[in-house]
C-alpha cells in the first residue's frame, strides 16, 4: 500500500476507506470489519457521520493493532471554538478508546475556525492528534489560516472527481506542501459517472473498471483517495488502482470531463454565498 508523507513527516496511506452515509451501528461496524479484512489500513470518519464509535469498535474487533490503522476524523461546527474543540477531542478519544487520531480535520470553513484551529494545534502538541488539517477549505482561506497561526494544515480534503477537478486549487495546495485528499471520487454514484463513454473506453483499454480508472487518475496526481462501498467486491476493486498507469493522452481525456463546479449544492466550497446552506450547516447538531 502506497503512502504519502505529510509536512510533519507522518506517513499517510494513499488509499483509504470512507464511511459517510453508512448507517451508524452494525452497518458501519461490518463495513469497516470487511474493509480491514480486505486490506484497507486507513479509515475516514467524522463526528457528523455519527459513526466514529462504530469505526473504533470494528478496529478493536478486527484484531488489527491500532498503530497499523490510520484513522481520520473531523470536527463538526457544533464543537468549534478553541476550548470546545479540545473538549470534544478529549470526549471522543475517551468514548471510542482510540487514544489518538492519526489525522483530524476542521470539517467546514465556517464559524470560529481560527480559534478552533488553535484548539487543534494544542491537541496536536499534546500528542492526541498525529496530524491536523482541513476539509472544504479554498486556497485563499487556507493561506489566511496559515498566515495567522503557527502550524499550517497538513491536508485539505476536498470534493474531487472527473466532473469537478479543481486543478488550480490542487496545484496551489500541493505547491504549499499540503496533501490533497479527494472526497466523492465517484460523485457518490451520480451523473452517470460509471457509464461515461470517455471513462468506459479507458477502462476497457486497461481491462479495469471505471471506478478503478477514476481512482488511478487521482492517485497519479498524488491525491489521496477514500472511496466508500458497503460491498466487499467493490472494496477489493477500489484497492486495486495503485498499479494502474494512465497515459498522458488518457489523463488529458479525463481532464476534458471537468464541468468546473461542485456536483452537490451543499458543498460550501462552491456555494459560499448561499445563506440557506450556511444556516443548515451551522444549525446541524451531530451529538448531544
Ligand atoms: N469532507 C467532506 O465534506 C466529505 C464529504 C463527502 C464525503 N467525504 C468522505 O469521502 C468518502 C467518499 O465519498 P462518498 O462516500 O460521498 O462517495 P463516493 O466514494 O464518490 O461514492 C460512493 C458510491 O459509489 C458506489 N461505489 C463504490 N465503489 C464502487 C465501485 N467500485 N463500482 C460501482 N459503484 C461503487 C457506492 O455504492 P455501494 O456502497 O453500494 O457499493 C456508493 O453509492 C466518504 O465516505 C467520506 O469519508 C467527505
Amino acid at each position: 500500500m502506497k503512502t504519502i508523507e505529510l509536512a510533519n513527516g507522518v506517513k499517510m496511506p494513499m488509499t483509504g476507506f470512507g464511511v459517510y452515509r453508512i448507517k451508524p451501528g452494525e452497518d458501519t461496524k461490518q463495513a469497516v470489519l470487511d474493509a480491514l479484512k480486505n486490506g484497507y489500513r486507513a479509515i475516514d470518519t467524522a463526528a457528523a457521520y455519527m459513526n466514529e464509535g462504530d469505526v473504533a469498535a470494528a478496529i478493536k474487533e478486527s484484531g488489527v493493532p491500532r498503530d497499523q490503522v490510520f484513522v481520520t476524523s473531523k470536527l463538526w461546527l457544533q464543537d468549534y471554538g478553541e476550548e470546545a474543540a479540545q473538549k470534544e477531542i478529549n470526549r471522543v478519544l475517551a468514548a471510542t478508546g482510540l487514544d489518538y487520531f492519526d489525522l483530524y480535520l476542521l470539517h467546514q470553513p465556517l464559524a470560529d475556525y481560527y480559534g478552533t484551529w488553535r484548539g487543534l494545534e494544542q491537541a496536536y502538541r499534546d500528542g492526541k492528534l498525529k496530524a491536523i488539517g482541513v476539509a472544504n477549505f479554498t486556497p485563499g482561506v487556507v493561506l489566511d489560516l496559515m498566515m495567522n497561526n503557527e502550524i499550517a494544515p497538513m491536508v485539505d480534503q476536498i470534493e474531487l472527481h472527473p466532473y469537478y477537478q479543481q486543478a488550480e486549487n490542487v496545484k496551489w495546495l500541493q505547491d504549499h506542501q499540503i496533501v490533497v485528499e479527494s472526497w466523492g471520487p465517484f460523485v457518490n454514484g451520480q451523473g452517470g459517472i460509471f457509464t461515461n463513454p470517455v471513462l468506459t473506453k479507458i477502462a476497457a483499454a486497461h481491462d479495469k473498471t471505471v471506478a478503478q480508472i477514476i481512482l488511478a487518475w487521482l492517485l497519479q496526481r498524488n491525491i489521496v483517495i477514500i472511496p466508500k462501498s458497503v460491498h466487499e467486491a467493490r472494496m477489493q476493486q477500489n484497492l486495486g488502482s495503485e498499479d494502474i498507469q494512465l497515459t498522458a493522452d488518457e489523463m488529458k481525456a479525463i481532464a476534458g470531463l471537468d464541468q468546473g463546479h461542485s456536483a452537490f449544492d451543499w458543498n460550501i466550497m462552491d456555494n459560499f454565498n448561499n445563506p440557506a446552506m450556511i444556516k443548515v450547516l451551522n444549525d446541524a447538531r451531530v451529538h448531544d
